[in-house]
């Protein structure tokens, strides 16, 4: 069976079958995740966020996310190369540190044009 996930903010949607972990449906989206272990829980590089509306669509916390992510999976932090497809769904990945701090200030200086 197929599914949908929906990768936000880049607001791309990806058909896989289920069980496609969530870091290979946004390889085969060409939606970039950045790793460093290959998939097995090891950088902590692939942190998503799911929103609890969307927790079911993905497969429960395996062990190696409950022992890597402690209280973050209480806030919906998963790891992609972990979870896995079972539903319709949609995951967040978090801005780029970078990027946050330049939108950051460009709205900052926009909002300082404004006075
Ligand atoms: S890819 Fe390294 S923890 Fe998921």
């Amino acid at each position: 069976m197929d599914f949908h996930v929906r990768f936000v903010p880049m607001n791309k949607m990806i058909k896989v079958r289920r069980g496609t972990s969530v870091l290979r449906a946004a390889h085969e989206g060409r939606v970039t995740i950045k790793t460093r272990c290959g998939g097995n829980a090891g950088c902590l590089m692939c942190k998503i966020e799911v929103d609890p509306e969307h927790a079911s669509a993905l497969t429960p916390p395996t062990d190696a996310e409950r022992r890597k992510l402690g209280p973050l999976l209480e806030q919906g932090i998963r790891l992609a190369c972990q979870a896995s497809v079972c539903g319709q769904a949609e995951v967040r990945l978090p801005e780029d540190p970078l990027k946050a701090a330049i939108r950051k200030q460009l709205e900052q200086s926009d909002n300082d044009d404004l006075w």
